[in-house]
């Protein structure tokens, strides 16, 4: 270690133990809070790590190659860093984060404005409309908008029959099982909204109004949304269901607006800003030996028995379709890390991780199958780590923020399988520190068993794993 090292671990370590707990921040402030996200990081993690970052090594690129929602890359704006790059493999976190870290100007500000005032002359009628449609599909055909067929996967017929009686023209976003999620009046009235959000010509515009809108998809949805998987309410509770789209888009939009001139306020337009769409296994968006500082938070493990990234962005995406190669929530979550199980036991130990390695005997001898699950999310992990590195300048640090979880009753102690599979890459473990999670915006329990309901305990502590480029 060198003495700036020393330094820089001193300062981290004689922080009070709680310090990183911010048990009293929320992850909504400024343009954090344009959008729900599952697993978001608390952003005063990251704004503490560049501050005190910051007075030891300049930073002149921040790197985080699993960005999610974008709160490292805003943190690192705030911080003034100059080149700030950020990575993911979900096109709805790509949306996210490009809109969170675009201030406005204030003709953009006013087209929004302009935007609002045309919707709200014609929400009346179309509410009306919309409505008139829902008598038809319960009253006049009787339909059981509870029910899986019918309503449930058939509403593109019935959205065209009924306004092709009226000799009206109703172009409409179709996909599999609409009906399933949305109940007939809410498909009407997102499309409308959709069609004004499609007139506008400014793309920064358009994206800020299309993350409204990505969360107004969500929220009247007939999903339950205190969910991040793809639950369906009850019939009992659908069928008094009465959410209204324009209402929620406007009050929406209200509050993103106030979000945004509040970010513009903090006078952020110094960094250069790259968000791709990318995988961090390949890593091409970002230049090689460029980064000077990496914050992250990966996922925990695969989505399938972790958070579902996909199936939480699916219904946005349907709606506002997709222009990377991955466009159902199925194939989001098989591409993303640990998405394809690795079946081959003779490459344990090829990942340079005894702590994994053991941990994966211990599983294997009560599950082989699920022990090559776990492999194959670390497989992915290790790739990861193979390209962060050669994006990183000598001497760079990286700042992993992770969980360890349990399966099978095992813990899995990702902050030790981490350092000991980054050592061959050229990246030294430093030192880690611990936060208790209390307001994190995920579940404290999830649902290995996929089952609405059905949940285990998860981690409830992360750690705070620091490397070097060597
Ligand atoms: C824990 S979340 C990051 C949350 C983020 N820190 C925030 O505050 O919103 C992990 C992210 O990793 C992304 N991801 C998973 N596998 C990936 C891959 N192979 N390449 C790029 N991103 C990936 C997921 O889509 C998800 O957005």
């Amino acid at each position: 270690m060198t003495i700036i090292d020393e330094k820089i671990k001193d300062e981290f370590q004689k922080l009070p133990e709680d310090f990183w707990d911010f048990k009293l921040s929320t992850t909504h402030d400024l343009t954090h809070g344009l959008h729900s996200y599952p697993a978001m990081m608390v952003y005063p993690i990251s704004r503490n790590i560049i501050k005190i970052y910051k007075k030891y090594q300049p930073i002149e690129t921040l790197l985080d190659p699993f960005m999610g929602s974008g709160t490292v890359l805003v943190e690192g704006m705030l911080g003034k860093i100059p080149n700030i790059y950020g990575v993911d493999l979900n096109p709805l976190a790509v949306l996210m984060s490009a809109v969170k870290t675009t201030p406005l100007s204030f003709s953009q500000l006013e087209s929004i404005e302009s935007h609002k005032n045309s919707l709200s002359q014609i929400k009346a009628q179309a509410i009306a409309e919309s409505e008139a449609f829902e008598r038809y599909i319960r009253e006049e055909l009787r339909l059981d908008i509870t029910a899986k067929n019918g309503w449930g996967d058939c509403a593109h017929q019935y959205i065209d029959a009924y306004f092709k009686s009226k000799n009206q023209k109703f172009d409409c976003k179709y996909f599999t099982n609409l009906g399933f999620w949305f109940l007939p009046k809410i498909v009407v009235q997102l499309q409308t909204i959709k069609n004004f959000i499609l007139c506008e010509e400014d793309e920064a515009v358009k994206k800020f109004l299309s993350l409204a809108f990505s969360e107004t998809v969500r929220t009247t949805s007939n999903t339950r949304n205190s969910e991040f998987k793809l639950f369906r309410m009850p019939a009992a509770k659908l069928l008094d269901y009465n959410p209204n789209a324009f209402e929620e888009y406007f009050k929406l939009l209200d509050r993103n607006i106030e979000k945004m001139k509040d970010f513009i306020s903090c006078d952020v337009f110094e960094s250069s800003v790259h968000i791709n769409y990318d995988d961090t296994r390949a890593l091409n968006t970002v230049p090689d030996q460029s980064v000077d500082l990496v914050i992250t938070s990966p996922p925990y493990g695969d989505s399938r028995t972790t958070v579902a990234y996909g199936q939480f962005s699916r219904l946005s995406m349907q709606w506002l379709g997709s222009n990377s190669p991955i466009s159902d929530s199925i194939n989001i979550d098989r591409a993303l890390l640990g998405g394809k199980p690795s079946r081959d036991k003779q490459q344990w130990a090829t990942l340079g991780s005894s702590t994994l390695s053991e941990t994966l005997g211990r599983i294997a001898e009560l599950d082989l199958s699920r022990a090559n699950d776990v492999f194959g999310f670390y497989v992915d992990l290790d790739q990861c780590l193979n390209r962060i590195s050669a994006k990183m300048k000598k001497d760079g640090y990286l700042f992993w923020v992770v969980g360890n979880r349990t399966v099978k009753q095992q813990i899995l102690q990702t902050d030790r399988i981490l350092a000991e599979m980054a050592k061959k890459y050229g990246l030294k473990y430093l030192f880690s520190f611990g936060r208790n999670i209390s307001n994190k915006t995920m579940p404290s329990l999830n649902s290995p068993s996929n089952e609405p309901g059905k949940s285990a305990k998860t981690m409830t502590k992360e750690i705070i794993v620091v490397l070097k480029k060597e």
